[in-house]
């Protein structure tokens, strides 16, 4: 079979590259309660793998297991040849409420994560405006965040979170607190600064079309004790834009995602509080 350079997909990711994160055998508790259990997974270096799964099922956890600010209890977590037991220099969250200090203004914000990985002033006077302007935010230097949108808000985490230049990325539903049409404007911008700077990044979110347009593959986890119920690959054609979300492997992909969430969404949904 023959296909014009046109509807040749051009993936910018790795796939099939040696991976840069590996997740064996995972497992984690909160005293008697146990999140999750065996889960195995790898990320390449320049991949996305979105994690999408219920309220509650342990995605925040699994970031924070992986970022090395929560110990796991059984299984291994490694980034590159490093065990993950501590945080690790190279390694970047960004959170689902911005985790932004309200005492300080944008830039301080962006300077106070270069801080932390050791960089000199000179280093951080250079870099702060490059990454405060590489997510929008010129003009909005002494800005302090109650004065931001959430938007906004949001775009001086990621400012934070790529000034270190990191290869590893863990975003923990970065824009779930934003209103609609800022999310979707925030996806491609993440999408181009992606492409711009390709690392390894884990993506979670509860949303399944985001989780499709975002990811290189969308991990699936569901259960009680959750684990990683399927992976699935997502072959959409690179660089993903506004086109992506109208292809009919778009509307596909999302489906097969869903249909894999769906049950136990509905039961979930029927479920009493106690
Ligand atoms: N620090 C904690 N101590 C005890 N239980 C926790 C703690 N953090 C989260 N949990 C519980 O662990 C489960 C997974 O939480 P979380 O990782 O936040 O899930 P998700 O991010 O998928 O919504 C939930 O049942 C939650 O109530
Ligand atoms: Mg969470």
């Amino acid at each position: 079979m023959t296909a014009s350079a046109a509807t040749i997909a051009q993936p910018t990711h790795d796939a099939g590259a040696e991976p840069l994160i590996r997740v064996h055998g995972l497992g984690k508790h909160y005293g008697a309660l146990e999140v999750f259990r065996n889960i195995d997974f790898d990320v390449g270096a320049r991949e996305i793998v979105a994690i999408v799964g219920p309220s509650g099922c342990g995605k925040t956890t699994l970031l924070r297991c992986i970022d090395g600010l929560l110990p796991h209890d059984v299984g291994e977590i490694l980034v590159g040849d490093q065990r993950v037991i501590d945080p690790i220099p190279g390694v970047a969250m960004v959170f689902q409420h911005f985790g932004l200090f309200p005492w300080k203004t944008v830039s301080e914000n962006v300077a106070y994560g270069l801080r932390m990985a050791g960089a000199s002033k000179a280093d951080i006077a250079r870099k702060v405006p490059i990454f405060v302007k590489m997510v929008g935010l010129a003009g909005f230097e002494n800005a302090f965040p109650y004065q931001m949108s959430g938007g906004m808000q949001q775009r001086c985490g990621l400012a934070r979170a790529l000034a270190v230049e990191p290869s590893v990325l863990l975003m923990d539903e970065p824009f779930a607190a934003v209103d609609a049409q800022t999310r979707e404007i925030l996806q491609f911008e993440l999408l181009r600064i992606w492409q711009e700077r390709p690392t390894a990044m884990i993506f979670v979110t509860h949303s399944i079309e985001e989780a499709v347009l975002l990811g290189h593959r969308v991990i699936v986890l569901k259960g009680r004790p959750s684990g990683v119920h399927e992976i699935i690959e997502i072959d959409l054609p690179e660089p993903r834009n506004r086109d992506t979300l109208r292809l009919a492997r778009f509307a596909e992909l999302r489906e097969r995602v869903w249909a894999t969430l769906m049950r136990e969404a509905r039961e979930a949904e029927f479920v009493l509080e106690r």
